[in-house]
Order: structure tokens, then sequence, then C-alpha cells
């Protein structure tokens, strides 16, 4: 098994979902009248175990760090696209009745088998990590985590990846796949008008793209907009070795105690790093 090696900022993502998820788990499960039945859902949940590039040590990923969590979440669903992934998480878990793990597209298996099991008016609960390394999630599934109203949600935004493949200077040079998978990310092909400044008349530094916080602030506003999260938190920015901001960490949910607990968190790490 090759384990993957992952920066400081992803080190400081895991600790940010743990203290996340350590807080969700702890006020759902003391909930009477009516009791929640609370899970976590990782979708791009990697092996479980990574190296960590600062230290050299194992660190663990994001599913054995919510299978550690105390008090427990009631079910736990973890879905990786490689199969070696899966295999080496499979081993590491073992077989435990409340844990599902999925080979496969998460695109998928989100909407297909695990999201209809989070039904609000049955009292069910999920916190729900979407964190692909690029532009890998669908629309879809963001569109359906906000409206089955149960669901509190990090997502990776993949600015990088959008830099890289879709947001150019010059738009008409862009390859119509990387267009493809900015639309599907986006869910629908507004994401240019976010992208691409209004042209002054006579201006001739056409194309100009936004910042990327301004790109991340037209997404956020969609979470609330579109997907129908009663409550987004400003976006927490992820850095590479040398400063650069590879992805924004999202959080968005329909509670405004989460809310109040992700931005005390954020503030936690938001400077961390630099
Ligand atoms: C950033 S890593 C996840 C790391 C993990 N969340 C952690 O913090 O420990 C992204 C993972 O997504 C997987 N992946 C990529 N596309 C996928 C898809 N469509 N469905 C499910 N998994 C996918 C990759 O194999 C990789 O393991």
């Amino acid at each position: 098994m090759q384990f993957d090696e992952i920066g400081y900022w992803s080190e400081v993502k895991l600790d940010i979902i743990k203290d996340y998820a350590r807080a969700y788990s702890t006020i759902m499960a003391s909930q009477r009248n009516p009791a929640f039945y609370h899970m976590y859902i990782d979708g791009f949940s990697g092996s479980g175990v990574h190296i960590s590039k600062t230290s050299g040590e194992f660190v663990l990923g994001s599913p054995l760090n919510a299978l550690n969590i105390a008090p427990p979440f009631k079910e736990y669903y973890f879905i990786d696209l490689d199969g070696s992934k899966i295999a080496e998480l499979q081993r590491v878990v073992g077989e435990r009745e409340n844990v599902h793990i999925f080979e496969g597209d998460c695109n998928e298996i989100l909407l297909k088998s695990v999201f209809p099991n989070v039904r609000y008016r049955n009292h069910r609960r999920a916190l729900c990590l979407l964190d692909s390394y690029g532009l890998h999630l669908k629309w879809q599934v963001i569109q359906l985590a906000g409206r089955v109203k149960s669901i509190d949600l990090f997502l990776n935004f993949p600015i990088m990846d959008m830099n890289r493949n879709a947001l150019w200077r010059y738009p008409e040079k862009v390859e119509a796949t990387g267009i493809e998978r900015m639309t599907t990310f986006w869910g629908d092909e507004s994401w240019r008008g976010a992208a691409y400044r209004q042209q002054a008349l006579f201006d001739t530094d056409e194309g100009k793209t936004a910042t990327n916080i301004e790109i991340a602030k037209a997404f956020q506003k969609r979470l609330s907009d579109i997907a129908h999260f009663a409550h987004v938190a400003d976006p927490l920015p992820m850095r590479n070795s040398r400063g650069a901001v590879v992805y924004y960490l999202f959080f968005a949910s329909q509670k405004p105690v989460s809310l109040k607990i992700i931005k005390d968190i954020f503030r936690k790490y938001r400077d961390r790093g630099r």
C-alpha cells in the first residue's frame, strides 16, 4: 500500500474536522425528545492513513478520526473510488455492523445509497465530508445535501484545480473538458459571471479573472441561495508550503449553533502556519 503524503494544511484540515465532529457528536448524542440518530459520511475517504510531510510520521485520515470520536456516531459511511485505498481501509476497520464501506464514485453512491438514509423526519442527522483533491464532485450531491435539511457539510472547494483547468485569463483557450468539469461542480454555467469580471467599455484587459476569494464568495452564495443551506461559514483558505491557496474549506449547515461552533474552530486555525 502506497500511503498519500499530506502537507501541513491537510493536517490542519483533519484537526478542524475532528474538533467539529467531537462537538457535533456530543450535542447529537445528548438530545432527548426527540433523540437523534446521527451518522458520519465521508465521500472521498481515502485509505484512513497518511504520512505527514512535516514529521514523516503516520497520520490518521478522516475516516479513522471519525471512528475514534467519543461519544461515537451511530453509523459511518466511507466511500472511495480507489480499490486499493478501500481495501486498506476495510483491513484497518475490520467488519463492523455500523460501518459501511463502498468502493466507487461517491457522486452516485451518495445520491442512491447514502443520503436517502438521512431522513429529517426520522430524526436522522449526518455530518458529511466531501474532500476531493480536485474537481471531482457533482453539484447534484451538494444540492441534495442542502435540500434534505438534515446534513452538516464540509466541502473542499478546489480553487487550484479550477485555476489550472477552467478559470484562465483568456477563457476562449480553455479546453472543453475543463469547462465541463467546472460546470459539473458548480451546477450551471454561472461560474463564468463570477469568474470573469464585467468588462468596461474599451477595457483592453479582456478576460481578466476575479480573485480566488471573489470566486469562493460567489460559491458561498450558491450554497445559501440554490442549495438552501441556512448557514454557510466564510470559507477557510487552505495553503501549500509556498503559501498559495490550494482550496477553500467550506462549512454549511441548517443550524445557527453549528455555524457558531465552526466559526470558533476556524478562528482558532485561521492563522496557523503563516
Ligand atoms: C483528499 S483525498 C481524501 C482524504 C481524506 N478525506 C482524509 O482527510 O483523510 C481524496 C480521495 O478521493 C478519492 N476520489 C477521487 N474521486 C473520487 C470519487 N469520484 N468518488 C470517491 N472517491 C474519489 C481519491 O481516491 C482520494 O483517496
